[in-house]
């Protein structure tokens, strides 16, 4: 029986509970060519420098993978993906710089620095909420009953997508994302994929024309209404942008919320310590990015030159995959690579990615999951994982547990043991 190649390895499922020995492996040849002429790196110090280098682009028309899988679906279509517009996440500067730009004046500093903060003590009320309608149960399901509705109520009112329209966008959104997986039966998962995206996109025009008739407060309502400094991004773009917002802004909290539970319950004595202390949230949550990330790799990124990387050149046109979740457990990253030490107060993790590209939503994601895993520890009340490892999403790319079911003995008041300790 012959080997199975590098990338049937990523795919294969039954790794994805556990893909941490196969990237120590990897990491052994830390640039990879593989046989259909890409290269995966894996190793810390190659990602960080890639991400960082002008010679290697975003921009998906040029990248010849996703070329090759449009032609495989026999489409002629560009951009993200079926029936979507490209947006700042597939583009290079000076385009990215820009849409970015003006994207961000109505999500962060310098513009409007209090909309992530603002939405504080609302993230806290969602959770304290999902954490309540736990309380007549023994067995609760950590990702359907808090790591997928926080988040994803959290980007719907910040975008300002009606409550009640998760339930449309949710089907096409998992359809979508399935397709991502490079080698998925390309014809079957692009067709199913051109239907769903245009779905999305029919759905994000309505809201693109009903904010801007009727504006409010919220982020999408300010980037169809506002001119700013350098003008308002044209329909294409802000549709592909909504989108671009939507998913990412929740598809990868979810697992990081997931994954950080699994993890805690794996070790009981951090789970304790948070118990204790809520601001060990912040160093657990930034050990969780670099240990369990929920973003494992970035696919289709274009070398614009011949680049010379850890004595490979890797030729001008060829495709690159940067396996970030390898990179993270590299030992000429940290120490012990392989062990969940949240003290070691490590921000420079490629959870986040990394370069011009380095996550828009970071401050918004990393609230969520600090404010999620901190309701986790101190509300229930001997929570126990129910298997372990529990079942995974398909995708090697966006990487989670499916489910999560733990049992409980109750739950406790919002104030928890410290508080009454009343047991609801
Ligand atoms: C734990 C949660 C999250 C993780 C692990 C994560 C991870 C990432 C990574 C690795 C990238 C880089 C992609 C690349 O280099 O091609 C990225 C980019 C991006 N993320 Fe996140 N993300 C998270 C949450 C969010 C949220 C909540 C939002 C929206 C509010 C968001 C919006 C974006 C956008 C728009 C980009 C593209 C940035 C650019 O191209 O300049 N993400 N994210």
């Amino acid at each position: 029986m012959s080997q199975p190649s590098t990338w049937e390895q990523i795919l294969d499922y039954s790794n994805r509970a556990n893909p941490y020995p196969f990237y120590e492996e990897l990491r052994k040849t830390p640039v990879t060519r593989l046989p259909d002429g890409s290269y995966l790196v894996s190793t810390y110090a190659e990602i960080a420098a890639l991400l960082h280098d002008p010679r290697v682009s975003s921009d998906i028309e040029r990248n010849p993978a996703a070329a090759a899988m449009r032609a495989a679906a026999g489409e002629d279509g560009e951009g993200d993906g079926p029936g979507m517009t490209p947006t700042f996440l597939s583009m290079d500067p000076p385009d990215h710089d820009k849409f970015r730009r003006i994207t961000m004046r109505h999500f962060g500093p310098p513009t409007t620095p209090g909309r992530v903060a603002g939405m504080e003590a609302r993230m806290t009320e969602i959770a304290t909420d999902l954490i309540d309608n736990m309380a007549a149960r023994s067995r609760i399901d950590v990702v359907d009953d808090l790591a997928y509705p926080l988040p994803v109520t959290v980007i719907c009112e910040l975008l300002g997508v009606p409550p009640g329209d998760e339930q449309r966008f949710r089907v096409w959104v998992d359809v979508a994302l399935q397709s991502t997986d490079p080698g998925l039966d390309p014809e079957t998962q692009q067709k199913k994929r051109i239907e769903a995206g245009k779905e999305l996109r029919a759905f994000m025009e309505e809201l693109v024309d009903a904010h801007r008739r009727a504006p409010g407060n919220d982020l999408l309502s300010a980037m169809v209404t506002d001119d700013g400094p350098e003008g308002r991004m044209p329909d294409e773009q802000l549709v592909g942008t909504g989108l671009l917002l939507l998913i990412a802004g929740h598809e990868t909290t979810v697992n990081l919320i997931s994954n950080g539970a699994l993890t805690l319950l794996r070790h009981p004595a951090e789970l304790q310590r948070l118990r204790d202390d809520p601001g060990m949230a912040i160093p657990m949550v930034e050990e969780l990015l670099r240990y369990e990330p929920p973003v494992h790799f970035v696919p289709f990124r274009t070398a614009l030159d011949d680049i010379d990387i850890a004595g490979t050149t890797i030729p001008a046109g060829a495709s690159l995959t940067l396996v970030l979740a390898a990179g993270n457990r590299d030992p000429a990253h940290v120490a012990d690579p392989g062990l969940f030490i949240p003290d070691r107060h490590n921000n420079k993790h490629l959870g986040f990615g990394g370069g011009v590209h380095l996550c828009f939503g970071a401050p918004l994601a990393r609230l969520e999951a600090q404010i999620a895993l901190t309701a986790f520890a101190t509300r229930l009340e001997n929570p126990r994982l129910v298997s372990d490892p529990p079942p995974y999403r398909p995708s090697p790319f966006l990487r989670g547990p499916s489910h999560l079911p733990v049992d409980i003995n109750g739950v406790l008041a919002p104030d928890g043991p410290a508080g009454d300790g009343t047991v609801r």
